[in-house]
């Protein structure tokens, strides 16, 4: 066990929020969110997904950051801590099997992000023929060797800096990748709004479409929500752990999740204008960011350029989501089993290796293995944003709403009467007793079709 004294933990007040909107900036921007946004009535869906996050997303944030502040500790111990005797623990646990759920497709994501930043220096995979880029990209997914080496090379890039430790590693390379992040989605962006579909891309974007909003797409927006916000699985109670005692937690997390809004707006302002102008269909998914790009950077000037600075723009964001998801068994091995860091690290690496390779071979070998339809890939991805971590947001929002109450709340979030928010820390406390509870409940029932 590591007491307090020597816990590892985030510096500077720049480099929490470094490190924290290095956790909710990652593929869910550019790989999720544009393409639900497109796909689900552009500005209606965007509607519902600024409610989300305003209404449910930000108070459970702050609830779990504050949480995992007060404790100081793991999510499993937080919990244990803090109501012994009761099995709000299981909270702490269902985080961590999302967490593991979460890595073994989102490793795979990355995977092929990797390879496609090798592929833009070769200049392999650009055609201005999209049938030429869909024979690039099934022929990386189909192979089962190549999918298990990127991703072996992403796991050991992320266990490698996770080793480093949280100040040294995670929050030193949050700081230093998310400025040139944001500077490479800047400069994309102004590339793209000059092109000819701009009008037409922004469109797609921004026309809202409510005919299409129904309860499937309020639960596909919540559950979005959740997954780019890193909450409902204890990723923020642990970064919250992190915190300093003089941060400022509801500041600290309204920043976050502006500057998250942003790059996800920004990712589809640098996208759908291009793919317009080029006569392509907005589809969903990788093949958006994997056959569809890569046809456009093929007829834009010093398109292997760009190409190469969208791939690395898009590694960079994954990098800082993976560490923070890769954190949270670590430390629960690390804090609970008293494993030293580094073995927790190898183990957890391990386990991801062998749930990841599951999903990359769900790919090609093992193809046919389905539940209801979906392949072990889709499956995770499911269960994980539309199940447990609405469910762990829930459990989350009435734990700090009723068992750990309004007084203690508010001292925690306004750092002991330093802060002067106790009308917002009450204004909290309504929101996560009655609102987010009832709300993500409802929509979870109607989105999975129980009401
Ligand atoms: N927020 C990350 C993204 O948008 C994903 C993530 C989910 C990270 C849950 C941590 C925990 O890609």
């Amino acid at each position: 066990m590591t007491t307090s004294a020597q816990r590892d933990g985030f510096t500077s007040t720049l480099g929490v929020l470094a490190a924290t909107l290095g956790s909710a900036v990652g593929l869910g921007n550019i790989w999720k969110f544009p393409a639900l946004t497109g796909a689900n009535g552009g500005a209606g869906f965007l509607l519902v997904y600024l409610f989300a996050t305003l209404l449910v997303g930000l108070p459970v944030m702050i609830a779990e950051i504050t949480l995992g502040r007060r404790a100081r500790a793991n999510p499993i111990a937080a919990l244990k801590g803090m109501a012994p005797g009761r099995p709000w623990w299981l909270v702490g646990v269902s985080g961590m099997v999302a967490a593991f759920m979460i890595m073994a497709f989102y490793s795979e994501v990355v995977a092929w992000v990797f390879a496609y930043v090798w592929k833009s220096l070769e200049g392999s995979a650009l055609s201005s023929d999209a049938a030429v880029t869909e024979g690039a990209f099934a022929a990386l997914v189909a192979s089962p060797w190549q999918s298990l080496i990127w991703q072996w090379v992403v796991l050991l890039l992320i266990g490698g800096i996770l080793l480093r430790g949280v100040a040294r590693g995670i929050e030193a390379v949050t700081k230093r990748l998310m400025p040139l992040l944001f500077l490479l989605l800047a400069a994309l962006c102004v590339f793209s709004l000059t092109l000819d579909g701009a009008r037409e891309g922004l469109a797609f974007l921004f026309s809202p479409d409510f005919s299409r909003v129904n309860a499937g797409v309020v639960l596909t927006a919540v559950g979005l929500a959740f997954f780019k916000m890193s909450i409902g699985m204890g990723t923020m109670m642990t970064y919250g752990s992190y915190f300093r005692a003089d941060q400022n937690i509801p500041q600290t997390a309204a920043r976050v999740m502006c500057a998250d809004l942003a790059v996800s707006l920004l990712a589809g302002i640098a996208i759908f204008p291009a793919v317009f102008t080029f006569g392509f269909e907005p589809t969903a998914g990788p093949s958006l960011v994997f056959i569809t790009l890569p046809a456009v950077f093929a007829q834009l000037p010093f398109g292997q350029g760009l190409m190469f600075v969208f791939f690395v723009l898009t590694s960079i964001a994954a990098i800082g989501a993976m560490l923070s998801l890769l954190e949270v068994p670590v430390l629960v091995l690390h804090e609970r089993l008293g494993m030293k860091r580094s073995n927790a690290i190898a183990v957890c690496v391990l386990i991801v290796g062998v749930l990841g390779a599951g999903c990359a071979l769900s790919m090609n070998l093992l193809a046919d293995w389905r539940v209801q339809g979906r392949n072990l890939f889709d499956l995770m991805d499911f269960l994980s944003s539309n199940v447990l971590l609405p469910l762990g947001g829930i459990l989350i929002a009435l734990f700090t709403g009723w068992v750990w109450g309004r007084d203690a709340f508010s001292r925690a979030v306004s750092n002991e009467g330093s802060l002067d928010n106790r009308r917002l820390a009450g204004g909290l406390v309504l929101i996560l007793r009655y609102v987010s509870p009832l709300l993500i409940f409802i929509v979870m029932l109607n989105g999975l079709g129980f009401i």
